[in-house]
Order: structure tokens, then sequence, then C-alpha cells
């Protein structure tokens, strides 16, 4: 795990937009796994600015995003369909035909997942996985006690992931569904590369817990130790209860 850590979230965010970049332009046809929250928003921007300067094109890459609450209609002002519409797909030039957002509202929801693990695969698996993490250690959905080898599948939301996301709602938590269908945390290991950014106080302990502690369910974020390919991006706060942070400096200044 490479932990790159930035004076602020535009630095950091700057940094991520580059790994990406770099990834696209050594193959045009990349497949990247995307997130939604408030943490993406600024990589999300720089993407946008590259892409209107004409430094990337999205134009024959694939998206798959980690995961949708159930029941949202992908019209919904909250879903993440609108979200990506709103900070991403709507200001570069990927062709909405290869965007793929989990559909909250499938009929048979335990067969749609199914049918999205082999989306994915027959795209030829995720190049580059784009992550957030939650104040409870979660990555994409997957919620402490989620299984380390869980592929896409609905999970049931803690009250801490719904009142961390209830500024979306108006502050209301009884409006943030209680479920949602995310890719699991195998399904998020098979990507080749990982780049996962955390800003703020409140992601300190969870990103310790992820990149120090040992490696359990009940920091599902620590299973990103067992991937080959990471890189994780913060700001000083979300930095700042590791206990190797000098060593971390160290290592990124001194890079090879
Ligand atoms: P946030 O969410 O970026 O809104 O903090 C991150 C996450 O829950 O993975």
């Amino acid at each position: 795990m490479e932990i790159i850590i930035s004076e602020n979230p535009a630095e950091a965010s700057a940094k991520a937009a580059e790994a990406v970049k770099m990834q696209i332009l050594a193959k045009r046809s990349s497949v990247l796994g995307l997130a939604t929250g408030g943490t993406v928003i600024g990589l999300y921007g720089k993407l946008a600015e590259m892409c209107g300067r004409g430094e990337v094109s999205f134009k024959k890459v694939s998206t798959f995003n980690l995961d949708e609450y159930v029941g949202m209609p992908a019209s919904d002002p909250n879903s993440y369909r609108s979200f990506m519409e709103k900070h991403l797909f709507s200001k570069i030039d990927v062709d909405r035909s290869n965007t793929h957002i989990p559909d909250g509202c499938a009929e048979n929801i335990r067969a749609y997942c199914v049918q999205y693990e082999n989306k994915i695969r027959l795209c030829g698996g995720i190049d580059l996985q784009v992550l957030g993490i939650g104040s409870d250690g979660h990555i994409g959905f997957n919620e402490p006690s989620s299984s380390l080898g869980s592929r896409t599948r609905v999970k049931t939301l803690t009250e801490k992931t719904r009142a961390d996301n209830s500024r979306f709602f108006g502050g209301d938590i009884s409006k943030v569904p209680m479920h949602a269908v995310t890719m699991g945390i195998g399904t998020i290991l098979d990507s080749r590369e990982i780049l996962l950014l955390a800003f703020g106080e409140g992601k300190a302990e969870a990103v310790a817990r992820m990149a120090e502690g040992p490696v359990t369910a009940t920091v599902p974020a620590s299973a990103l130790q067992l991937h080959p390919n990471v890189k994780v991006f913060l700001d000083e706060p979300a930095a700042s209860k590791l206990a190797n942070k000098a060593y971390y400096k160290y290592v990124y200044a001194n890079k090879p």
C-alpha cells in the first residue's frame, strides 16, 4: 500500500487524477471502477478539466460504479446515476452506453447482482478502481462484518453510514435508504489497481485501521492490505492517526 499524504484535498485529488489519466493514456479502452460521495468530487472535477483541455479522452473508457441504493430510481436526484451525471459524465466525453451503475430497482436483485459481476468480467475486468472509505471502515457499501471474499450483493447499511450520508438527504436520516447493492470486497480486490481517497479528521481512525490494523472483516478496507497495487491519497487530517506517517512521507519523497 502506497500512502501519499498531501497538504490539502485539492492537491491529493490532483495527484489521484494524474494516476487515472496515466491509466487511460496507457490503455484508451480502460475499465474504470468509480465511487460516489463527497470525497471524489474534487477528483472528478480535475478529470473533467483534463478532458476539457484535451489531455485525456474517455471515448473508449468503460465505467462500473461500486454501488446504488436499493429502491432508488436512476432518475431520482439522490441516485448515484444522478451523482455521476452531475459530477463527471456530463463533463467528459464518455459514451453513456459504456457507463454502468447497479440498478437498485432491479426486479430480481439477486440475479441482477450476478449479471453485474458477469458484465465486469465480459469487459475484461476493472483496470483501476477508485474508492472512498466510510468512517466505519467500509469500502463500497461493504459494511463491517462483510466477507472479505464477497461479490456484488445487497447489504444493510449501518446507522453510522446512514447518518454520514443524511447530509445528501437534507439532513434527514429517515430518508436515507436502509439497503444498497454493492460490489463485494472480492470484486474490488479483483481490480488491477486501486486508488483510495480520504480527507478530513473524521476519516483518520478508519484510515489508520485500514493501513496499520489487522486485516479483519470488522474493518472492510483493511482487506486492501492483501492487494498488491493500492495507492492511498490523504490530506494531513486524514493521515493524522497513522503511526508510521513520517515513514510514508519519507518513502514518497525518495521514490526510486
Ligand atoms: P464520502 O463517502 O466520500 O461521502 O465521505 C465515502 C464512502 O462512504 O465510501
